[in-house]
């Protein structure tokens, strides 16, 4: 059991906690499910880019997904080699910065891209859209034909000389097995229609977010896609996993700053949005307690400290309504937490911890004012009178310090 009052207070919040054993047994039910196939699995990074989270995921044998310079950094740092690169705006600088981090896969959002990849000893695959709509909100839904990934299967010829493998990715927090099962079968048939031996088939399984939900069933995966679907590939599969390697080993700790009762009861904590945007973004659901319940159930909106009024961490929730300096628990919130927090309204982002058994690392220090204010300079050129500094000795067009 982890001690989240002692975190809290040893290393303040807001707070993400990382349980290395939880992320453990996800790799581990996750390998499972592919027993007995050659299938490679890559932690998708979008998720979570903590490099020392990296590390841990290498020791499990998993590779890295990435998409933005920040993200191949972070898996060069862990020292991961087996990398995977995606994405639907790939630069130049990307491509070269991937080819030097010694990568090997690279997921072709179009057939036009084949030129980012002429002269490199890379194993290229085409990302395909199958047209098939699944994932927990419209906003993680990607294979629709309107959805901007990937191209149409007519497209393959395009690149067929070039071209090792496919990709299908569908969608993200999905909890039913069929759209897997449609999407697949349309990946295999296409790739072996055209003789090809790799086929990455993208993450996207949904995990257990509320109380009507469950993760999804990795029996039934492996009943109704893997054993009858992907088992008769004749070659090599990639498996993209992000949300269900490190969203539940990951907690985001608050602090109650305040409970205001107005039109309604309103826990305010401090952070909200700009720590974890989920909730405002997609209206996702996180399940959130006190972490030393005490006081009487009570209805509430725990909403965070930024000036807008979408800073809701929970809606109409239940709980054991909490007293200013109590700290609370946000669960499930490894992944897409932290890689998608802000400094808005000039707030730092939190702190990450990483608990192993007895051994607690601050994985990632808070941010400063001096890091928030590292890439900005108050000097600039201008050429308006009105911002000269007082002294006649600048002409306009020299830098000025504005006031
Ligand atoms: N592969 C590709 C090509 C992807 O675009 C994604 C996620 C993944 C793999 C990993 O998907 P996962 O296994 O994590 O579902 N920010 C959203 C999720 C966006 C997912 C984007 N792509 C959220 O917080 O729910």
């Amino acid at each position: 059991m982890i001690d989240f009052a002692n975190l809290a207070s040893e290393f303040g919040t807001p707070l993400y906690v990382y349980d290395a054993t939880e992320v453990r047994r996800r790799i581990h039910l996750a390998r499972a499910v592919f027993e007995g196939l050659d299938a490679h699995i890559f932690f998708a990074v979008k998720a979570n880019t903590n490099p020392a989270l990296l590390s841990l995921i290498k020791m499990e044998g998993v590779g890295a997904d990435v998409v933005g310079p920040g993200e191949l950094e972070a898996a060069v740092r862990a020292q991961i080699r087996d990398l995977l690169l995606n994405g639907n705006g790939k630069t130049p600088a990307i491509a070269g910065a991937f080819v030097d981090a010694g990568g090997s896969y690279v997921s072709m959002d179009t057939p036009d891209e084949l030129s980012l990849w002429h002269d490199f000893p890379v194993k290229r695959l085409l990302r395909v859209n199958p047209n098939i709509v699944a994932g927990g909100h419209k906003h993680i839904a990607t294979g629709g034909n309107v959805h901007k990934f990937g191209v149409a299967p007519e497209r393959i010829p395009e690149a067929i000389g070039y071209l090792d493998g496919l990709h299908v990715h569908i969608g993200s927090q999905i909890l039913d097995p069929e759209p897997f099962r449609e999407a697949y079968t349309a990946g295999v048939n296409l790739a072996q229609s055209y003789k090809l031996k790799l086929l990455d088939i993208g993450g996207g399984w949904g995990i257990r977010y509320g109380h009507d939900e469950r993760d999804l069933d990795l029996d039934e995966f492996r009943e109704r896609v893997v054993l009858p679907v992907l088992r008769p590939f004749d070659g090599t599969l990639l498996v993209e996993l992000g949300r269900w390697i490190i969203a539940s080993a990951g907690s985001l700790l608050l602090q109650v700053i305040s409970v205001k009762k107005s039109g309604k009861t309103f826990v305010v904590v401090d952070a909200g949005m700009n720590a974890l945007i989920r909730p405002a973004l997609y209206d996702a659901w996180h399940d959130v307690e006190p972490i030393r319940p005490r006081g009487p159930r009570c209805l509430c909106d725990v909403v965070g400290p930024v000036c807008e009024t979408g800073d809701v961490l929970a809606h109409d929730r239940e709980l054991a309504l909490p007293d200013p300096g109590d700290i609370l628990r946000i669960a499930n919130t490894g992944a897409y937490g932290f890689s998608m927090a802000s400094n808005y309204n000039g707030t730092m982002r939190p702190a990450e911890v990483l608990v192993d058994g007895a051994n607690t690392t601050l994985i990632r220090r808070r941010e400063t004012l001096d890091d928030f204010f590292a890439t900005c300079s108050t000097q600039f050129r201008t050429s308006h009178a009105t911002q000269r500094n007082d002294s006649d000795s600048h002409s306009s067009g020299e830098p000025h310090e504005s006031n």
